[in-house]
């Protein structure tokens, strides 16, 4: 804006209010784009075209559209929004990828891939808010991206701390619960060279998202992916009595509201299943609102996702009470508030 522009706009509402003005228009900035940013990098990832910046130097825009079938004119209003905000630069017809966009998607991209799993919730909440509509009955996440998102995030602190007491407690072979899109059974086999792992989802796209990633890991053959129902296991337990390991991250608590004694009768009939093994588990415990007000961590949005579709998160000595509950004794605990995440090994 000119000076000459600036004194107009003082002129006309004077300078304490042109100035508030301004300074509360700055401040809602950050929700607004928030919303306009994540709905753009999600249409991105969707359609691939993210990756494909992300893998390539540069890219020509016609060819993107071209090539994805895509609306053009879609395309080029949502590159130039976001050359504006300077995650890419797009100019003429070609488009490449800045370094802030290459560092969101780094460890961050599994924010974006998380939210944007809770994303038919948030497209449906005043449906919800007004009882037009209901969770699960009338709306779902996407669980290809609740295991990509949850995937990406635990790579910084869940995986390397399970990793490390697998290794430490001598496991061979691990039957993983949830086990999403895989990404923790690939950490570990990448990081435990002798392990061989099983994993189990119930969900039928998630295990064929699964599949794809199994098919291009070089180690491949070291892993198996099933899709089945953790309170359902007899057939495995009977085909792979040498079980030595059931993990499970963050998956238990997706029955807690259904009440604590679903998952003390689960952690039961493992224990009973899969007499040799220890039991590994990784799960988030809930943070006081009172910390999270003081310090409004990414776990305001993970309480809000959990809250919104009745999964109930508890506290570490809640956690502690099922074990005990189930006649579990804990070997061994480590639970970071930091990051409200606990991880607990059972015998
Ligand atoms: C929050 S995700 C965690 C994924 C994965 N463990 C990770 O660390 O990235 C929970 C997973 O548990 C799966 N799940 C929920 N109920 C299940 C059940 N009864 N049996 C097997 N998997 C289940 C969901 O489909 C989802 O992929």
């Amino acid at each position: 804006m000119s000076l000459k522009q600036a004194l107009q706009i003082i002129h006309l509402l004077g300078l304490p209010k042109a100035a508030r003005t301004k300074r509360r228009l700055d401040e809602a900035l950050p929700y607004v784009r928030g919303y306009a940013v994540c709905s753009c990098v999600w249409a991105l990832l969707e359609t691939g075209i993210l990756d494909q910046l992300l893998e390539a130097d540069r890219l020509s825009v016609k060819a993107l559209a071209e090539e994805g079938g895509l609306a053009r004119h879609v395309l080029d209003s949502i590159l130039t929004y976001l050359d504006g905000l300077r995650l890419v630069r797009a100019e003429g017809d070609e488009v490449r990828a800045l370094p802030k966009l290459r560092r969101l998607m780094a460890e961050p991209r599994g924010f974006f891939e998380l939210t944007f799993a809770y994303e038919p919730i948030f497209h449906r909440l005043r449906d919800l808010l007004q009882g037009n509509a209901t969770y699960p009955d009338d709306v779902a996440r996407i669980g290809k991206y609740v295991g990509r998102g949850s995937g990406q995030l635990c790579r910084t602190l869940p995986y390397p701390v399970l990793a490390d007491m697998l290794r430490r407690h001598g496991a061979h072979l691990v039957l993983d619960l949830g086990c999403g899109d895989l990404a923790f059974l690939l950490y570990l086999c990448e990081a435990i060279p002798h392990i061989r792992a099983i994993g189990i989802d119930i969900d039928g796209p998630t295990v064929e998202y699964a599949r794809e990633v199994l098919a291009a890991v070089p180690f491949g053959d070291r892993v198996e992916v099933r899709q089945a129902d953790m309170f359902d296991l007899a057939p495995i337990a009977r085909s792979h009595p040498d079980v030595d390991a059931v993990t499970a991250i963050d998956t238990y608590h997706e029955y807690l509201s259904e009440g604590e004694e679903v998952v003390v009768g689960l952690l039961k009939q493992l224990r009973s299943q899969f007499p040799n093994a220890l039991l590994y588990v990784g799960e988030f415990c809930k943070q006081p609102h009172d910390r999270l007000r003081r310090n409004p961590t990414a776990f305001l949005e993970h309480h809000l996702y959990h809250d919104l579709t009745n999964q109930t998160i508890a506290d570490a000595g809640r956690w502690r009470a099922m074990f005990d509950a189930a006649d579990l004794a804990v070997l061994e605990e480590k639970v970071f508030d930091v990051v409200g995440h606990g991880y607990f090994v059972l015998r």
